[in-house]
């Protein structure tokens, strides 16, 4: 499967947005083309190992889900059926965001669900079998995020390019987090070395220190240690922003032309070059920053 064998450019980056660190950016937005970022790493081995019997792809996400709008086209190139499950309200006509209309026009079957059910399908393993018919053996769950085992081991390969193109193991690597399943990934690719840096997209997500090191368990991993995750650089919550990340995110692009979205992405680099200037890095060090794609729910975002 020549799709599933991509691998992502290592950039180093001169900005005086971020004064005294050695930066260089893993540019997954660059991975795949439509399967982007993290999707991308999160999906291959799920995908590699399927069934041959396995027909239908079924998962979870927002009007905006990056999640679902790359299942979408891995279905599309991989001869998958998907069924997506959307938090919205159920029965009722309503328009497609520009997300949902990419995941149609892919061919995947949109369903909206209540809070209630989307919460259920959140801490119930089966709960996604309400929508499909009760013989689906060929049927394929995929939680929220994409966050499974096998994602992990797709980001732990970033590390493992990281390394190749540095000549060396890195010390510090940043990433996004939502699930923090990415950031699972990229522990379990430092292999107790260095540190990890995660900056929540998410408000109170306090759960995700417990629920990284269950899910590093679960990938055969010990309970690795060596990353924080930061709470402070929401900006009131998801998908929430501020003039100053808006206007970050322009400088940014300005400066660096690598585009960013404000859900995750910039919020990512936002907190970067406020602990460059808070003095969290010894001069010189550097640092890895994973841009982990996600830049078609800019879309969303600008109409918002
Ligand atoms: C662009 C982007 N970056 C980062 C994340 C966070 O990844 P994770 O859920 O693995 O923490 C997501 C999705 O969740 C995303 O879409």
């Amino acid at each position: 499967m020549n799709f599933l064998s991509h691998s992502s450019p290592l950039q180093n980056i001169q900005s005086p947005l971020f004064p005294g660190i050695d930066l260089w950016v893993k540019r997954d937005d660059l991975l795949q083309p439509q399967v982007s970022g993290n999707k991308f790493r999160k999906l291959k081995h799920t995908l590699l190992a399927a069934d041959p019997r396995l027909t239908t792809l079924v998962s979870m996400g927002g009007a905006w889900s990056n999640h679902l709008h790359a299942l979408a086209h891995a279905g599309h190139i991989l001869g998958f059926r998907t069924i997506g499950l959307v938090r919205g309200i159920p029965g009722e006509a309503q328009a497609l965001t520009a997300t949902l209309e990419d995941c149609r026009q892919l061919g995947m079957e949109l369903h909206f669900v209540s809070r209630a059910d989307y919460r259920e399908l959140r801490d119930q393993i089966d709960h996604w079998r309400l929508w499909v018919p009760p013989e689906s053996n060929n049927y394929l769950w995929l939680p929220e995020g994409g966050s499974s085992v096998e994602a992990v081991r797709g980001m732990a390969e970033l590390v493992d390019e990281v390394r190749h193109e540095l000549g060396e193991h890195p010390s510090n690597m940043i990433v996004a987090c939502g699930t923090g399943t990415s950031l699972a990934g990229i522990v379990a690719g430092m292999q107790d070395r260095g540190r990890v840096i995660g900056i929540a997209a998410v408000q109170n997500s306090q759960y995700l220190r417990a629920q990284i090191q269950e899910l590093l368990v679960r990938a055969e991993h010990p309970a690795y240690d060596n990353f924080d995750i930061l709470h402070e650089f929401t900006h009131g919550g998801f998908a929430k922003t501020s003039p100053q990340l808006l206007a970050f995110c322009d400088r940014f692009f300005a400066d660096t032309h690598i585009p960013v979205e404000p859900i995750y992405t910039g919020k990512m680099f936002y907190a970067l070059h406020q602990l460059c200037h808070a003095g969290k890095f010894s001069a010189g060090e550097r640092v890895v920053a994973v841009h982990t794609g996600g830049l078609q729910g800019n879309r969303g975002f600008l109409q918002s």
